[in-house]
């Protein structure tokens, strides 16, 4: 089953790049085509994945037109390196899924240099008094202390950075940051925060917020899924079991709420009446699983990973036509979106390095 729907998943991406260009997507229109970024917002934290697709397909397939496309748009990143407000904690989804995976098939020299920067940048992000990575930038410093469970997937690439140059800061940053995440964003229950704010100056834990998810102690489903994922990421680039304990935590916690559809919520404690969807949070999860399943040897982690796309697959989640640009359709940005239930390019991203990792042809990225 996972071997023909990675064929289709290859096809369909191959015809949207020939029409698309060099377009970095985020959105799909009403006409069912991709937005452009590029002259929107160069910096945007989703700029990388439209590419990263092109290359776990080009991986898959050896198309040149996938190669060529996904170089187009790293080297149009370039800008984003040059944005001083723009380069905030997501230099991990912009440069590992670009030049991160131009680096691994082709060895690119300016790849390998695009990936240093972006490490070199993201590490100087670190406050040693809390010990946690900034999240986004403001003029005024006001957020100058707030840190975000999404940060954890930013974290390979630091581990990446230590591995090309032998240099072990870059790794030590990322392993104290996890370990904050550990003591401050993982509750007892499994559930994670989204935002976590601490003095910048003390260190001290002052507050948590809701960001994304429907109240501040509430478990918004996206950030359960960057949970299981990141902390097995930490734990495979460390060997540190702390890391894999809060992530069978987090992946306890979150297989514990998938409603009996098999469909995530976008938040886990949004009531019955409510019905957001998010396709986004599911896949992140799956990648999360089936590496936890490799991390642990523990086959249930991948049934699990298995039931929550093949729900999708069933309930009519995934559009494999050729009339539209995306993959999946049914995402939320955040609780309290005004729009719900519509595709995003990171559950596409998410959603075929999955299913082509269960094809067994997929990409090793973060
Ligand atoms: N990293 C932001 C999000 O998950 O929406």
């Amino acid at each position: 089953m996972w071997e023909q729907l990675a064929r289709e998943i290859c096809d369909k991406t191959l015809l949207v790049c020939r029409r698309s260009g060099d377009r970095i997507p985020y959105l799909t229109g009403r006409d069912g085509r991709f937005d452009d970024q590029t002259d929107r917002n160069i910096s945007w934290w989703t700029n990388g994945f439209w590419a990263g697709q092109l290359w776990q397909v080009y991986a898959f397939t050896g198309d040149e037109d996938l190669r060529r496309t996904a170089v187009a748009i790293e080297e149009k990143l370039d800008r984003a390196l040059l944005d001083d407000m723009g380069m905030d904690h997501d230099s991990g989804f912009k440069w590992l899924p670009t030049a991160g995976e131009d680096y691994l098939l082709t060895g690119s020299g300016d790849s390998r240099r695009r990936l240093l920067l972006a490490a070199s940048n993201l590490a100087g992000r670190f406050n040693p008094a809390g010990e946690f990575i900034r999240a986004w930038n403001d003029r005024e410093g006001k957020n100058a202390g707030w840190a975000i469970i999404d940060c954890l997937m930013n974290l390979p690439l630091l581990y990446r950075a230590s591995d090309l140059t032998s240099d072990p800061r870059f790794a030590q940053v990322a392993a104290r940051h996890a370990h904050t995440a550990v003591r401050h964003f993982l509750r007892p229950d499994g559930s994670c925060e989204h935002i976590v704010v601490f003095d910048p100056v003390s260190g001290k834990k002052l507050d948590t917020l809701a960001g994304q998810g429907m109240y501040a102690g509430s478990a918004w489903s996206r950030g359960q899924a960057w949970a299981i994922y990141g902390f097995t990421l930490s734990y495979l680039h460390t060997g540190d079991t702390a890391f894999l304990d809060a992530a069978k935590k987090a992946a306890a916690f979150f297989c514990g709420h998938i409603p009996a559809s098999g469909l995530i919520p976008a938040d886990f404690c949004q009531g019955p009446d409510c019905d957001f969807e998010d396709d986004s949070a599911a896949v992140i999860a799956v990648c999360g699983l089936l590496t936890l399943a490799e991390a642990t040897d523990d086959g249930a982690y991948k049934t699990a990973a298995e039931r929550l796309l093949s729900a999708l697959v069933k309930h009519g989640r995934c559009d494999l036509t050729p009339d539209t640009d995306c993959l999946l359709t049914r995402c939320s940005v955040s609780y309290d979106a005004p729009v719900h239930d519509h595709p995003l390019i990171y559950a596409d991203y998410f959603f075929t390095e999955a299913v082509l990792k269960l094809a067994g042809k997929g990409l090793v990225i973060w």
